[in-house]
């Protein structure tokens, strides 16, 4: 049935359009046994902006938990019992028990893996724990996240568990985002940003404790910190490293840390009963509507969770149940649908942590975001396709991209324990006990093997670590994948032939975003507009969610979306007159509002770029406006993405220039319908195709000019065009 709908999504020109392809692609590589079967924590870039002022909000009343400092006696006493209760909830968790034993630990070991479920209390806990112990008295205690988003929500939770206001002793440090003071001694923080922080302190002498946690995770920065932490360890006797996951294979993170020993917390799990369907699904998305029904009309009470890949399917599967449950007539009891993906608009977030009314029951509909970072009470059941979005890197390429592809065993687990939280679970998986035994791998490959590391690589150059082949990976990167990245940064100027950082490369490392963006910005100095660069930099880390597409009044979305591209100025223009327009209504929300742009969006970019004009500061760039002139720019973004040229074929396709691969221009695109002869695009996104996002006009001589290194003449000999006038045969 669901083919219905999306027989409709697929007249839609623009965004809906990727919801039916992506079934497509979904059909043509779901099969169990094929050896293409990894798995991602999502693309947690930017998978979680829209979480942030839900989190943001509840940090806000964890402000009234600084109780101490209140006037009214009524709110006072309100708060204080509030904070009390808080304390009896810590002494209930797991983790509490062993306390005394875990701190023992620690004293008696530089390094120790500790092992626990998730919700045993190991990430709230243990640095409150160290905190109490003294540990604190010597440096901060860093406790680092692979998700942005709970980093956040965890910092907020401790601070109020400790009674202290968020970025005052505990805080948080994520990518554009600081909120810590001269106060704090204990912070959460992405991998990512300490993996940045070695940048500025290599010996990272301010802190007495680092907690690698979710280590399970093995995200590219963890894995790197893994190699880092371990080498300062020999020279900071002081320093105390704990690596915590949630999985029970701990001897590898102990075997790669010379034999650490490994504190393993009891856990309190409920016993789950897992069932497989006899037969492979032909279509899991039917098959898990029709489990979820299925559940709601023959089981007692409990809520149900469902995983999925992403937002299309989430939004399908809700409009199925909803029609579904229409019909199910007023003796079935109500079925409360709560999706949860990247983009849910935050109101509706809060839906899901909401208790379920009496003699209701709810379905989780999420991605894989609720198989460890979050967790949902009063779920009983829980439904597993099998399936997850994994990114994927072809180092022969350089191409990355999302596809859907079959978990790990370790993966399944996961999902199945998320039913016996607070009781006896259930369990359906909709694949067979065969495909689970034979076809899953047992652990997910680490995204160090499959993703591309030249920002990696750049971070290590600066570090001082040249001999990347002979860096000690607790998982080795394909060398291929290495080289890769070296020859990338070697196009890009960072390094020199030697492989030694360059000047360009030292300034492109202060950046905290990829090399290719951030060379566009240390070009911009060449072509006097780093002002305007900065911000077509600071739209683009905002990720696609500028603009946004009701329903309802597309047709007005769509015109107010193009009004930003007249004169075919191509998409990273259009985002710059976006911004500029914004700031001339003096950040006016009202504006946005009238041309279908998200504020939330607008403001996070306006962050970004105060930043990114701080750190042009500090690598001594002048911040300078050249918006009249169209080529300055173009050869500013150019100088950082060359390697992502294309030229046009007779057919309407596009082949990029280096590796002649057949790529298209994403229908969002201000260009979909112009088709410029040759451009530069920001990103690919594979779905039935792949499309180019983000895309701007450029003139292939720019290319040699540009990168004389890495293109010739004859890559960019322009032969079709004199066969074929520009733009012939297309609507102009
Ligand atoms: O790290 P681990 O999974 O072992 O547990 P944790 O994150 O320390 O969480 C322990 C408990 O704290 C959870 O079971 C939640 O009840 C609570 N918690 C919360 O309420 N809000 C958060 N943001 C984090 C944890
Ligand atoms: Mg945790």
């Amino acid at each position: 049935r669901y083919r219905d709908l999306n027989a409709e999504d697929k007249m839609n020109p623009f965004a809906e359009q990727e919801a039916w392809e992506e079934h497509q692609i979904g059909k043509a590589t779901l099969k169990f046994g094929s050896k293409n079967k990894k798995q991602v924590s999502d693309d947690y870039q930017y998978v979680f902006e829209d979480q942030i002022d839900f989190i943001k909000a509840s940090v806000m009343e964890g402000d009234k938990f600084d109780y101490e400092e209140m006037e009214d006696s009524h709110e006072k006493s309100k708060a204080k019992s509030a904070f009390e209760a808080l304390q009896e909830e810590r002494k209930k968790l797991p983790m509490f028990p062993y306390r005394d034993e875990l701190l023992e630990a620690v004293h008696n070991h530089q390094v120790l893996v500790i092992v626990g479920e998730t919700g045993s209390g190991k990430t709230t806990q243990i640095p409150q724990y160290l905190h109490e112990a003294g540990y604190t008295k010597r440096g901060m205690i860093a406790c680092t996240q692979p998700r942005r988003v709970a980093a956040m929500s965890v910092a907020a939770r401790v601070s109020q568990e400790m009674g202290v206001k968020l970025g005052h002793e505990v805080g948080y440090s994520i990518r554009f985002e600081d909120c810590t003071s001269e106060k704090t001694i204990l912070k959460y923080m992405t991998d990512g940003m300490l993996l940045r922080e070695f940048l500025g302190e290599p010996d990272l002498a301010s802190y007495s404790v680092v907690m690698v946690d979710e280590a399970h995770e093995r995200t590219l920065s963890t894995d790197i910190l893994f190699g880092l932490v371990k080498d300062i360890a020999r020279f900071r006797p002081d320093l105390k490293l704990l690596i915590s996951s949630a999985t029970l294979d701990a001897e590898k993170f102990s075997d790669y840390f010379d034999s650490a020993p490994i504190f393993r917390i009891p856990g309190r799990r409920y016993p789950v009963e897992i069932s497989y369907t006899k037969a492979p699904e032909a279509d899991y998305l039917d098959a898990a509507i029709v489990t979820s029904l299925q559940i709601h009309v023959t089981q007692p009470p409990g809520d149900i969770l469902v995983f999925l890949t992403g937002q299309e399917e989430i939004e399908t599967a809700e409009e199925i149940l909803k029609h579904r449950t229409r019909g199910l007539g007023t003796k079935i009891s109500e079925l409360i649908i709560c999706p949860i993906y990247a983009n849910l608009p935050t109101e509706l977030q809060a839906k899901i942590f909401e208790p379920t009314p009496e003699g209701a029951r709810k379905v989780v509909l999420a991605t894989n975001i609720a198989e460890t970072s979050l967790t949902i009470d009063g779920i009983k059941y829980v439904i597993d396709p099998g399936f997850c979005k994994m990114k994927s890197y072809n180092p022969r390429t350089g191409m990355e991209s999302l596809l859907v592809t079959p978990i790990s065993k370790a993966s399944a687990n996961q999902r199945a324990g998320r039913s016996g939280r607070t009781g006896p679970g259930k369990c359906f998986r909709l694949y067979t006990a065969y495909n689970y035994h034979n076809d899953l791998d047992d652990n997910t490959v680490p995204e160090i093997q499959r993703t591309n590391l030249a920002n990696v690589v750049l971070t290590l150059k600066s570090l001082g670590i040249h001999d990347l082949l002979n860096f000690d990976f607790m998982d080795p990167p394909p060398a291929e994948a290495l080289l890769k990245a070296l020859e990338l940064l070697f196009a890009l100027s960072a390094l020199n032939k030697l492989g030694e950082l360059t000047k360009v490369g030292r300034r492109m490392a202060e950046f905290p975003l990829d090399p290719m963006l951030s060379k566009m910005i240390v070009a911009s100095e060449n072509y006097k507009c780093s002002d305007d660069i900065i911000s077509i930099a600071a739209m683009l880390s905002v990720g696609n969610s500028i603009f946004y597409r009701p329903k309802d009044k597309q047709v007005h979305a769509d015109n107010a979306r193009l009004n930003f591209h007249t004169g075919n100025v191509g998409d990273h223009m259009a985002l710059l007159k976006v911004y500029n327009s914004w700031k001339e209504t003096n950040y006016s929300t009202q504006w946005c509002y009238e041309n279908y742009i998200q504020v939330r969006s607008m403001k996070r970019a306006r962050d970004i770029r105060d930043q990114l004009a701080g750190l042009l500061e500090r690598v001594e760039i002048e911040l300078t406006s050249n918006a009249n002139d169209l080529d300055a720019i173009k050869k500013s973004i150019t100088s950082g993405f060359f390697p992502h040229s294309a030229r046009l074929q007779k057919n309407g396709s596009y082949r990029t220039v280096k590796h002649s691969q057949t790529v298209h221009i994403h229908p969002s695109s201000g260009l979909a319908q112009v088709l410029p002869r040759w451009v530069v695009y920001h990103e690919l996104v594979l779905t039935t195709k792949e499309y180019m996002r983000q895309v701007t006009e450029l003139k292939p001589e720019w290319l040699v000019e540009i990168a004389p290194h890495y293109y010739q003449l004859k890559d960019v000999e322009d032969s079709y065009s004199k066969k074929m006038p520009r733009g012939a045969g297309l609507p102009s």
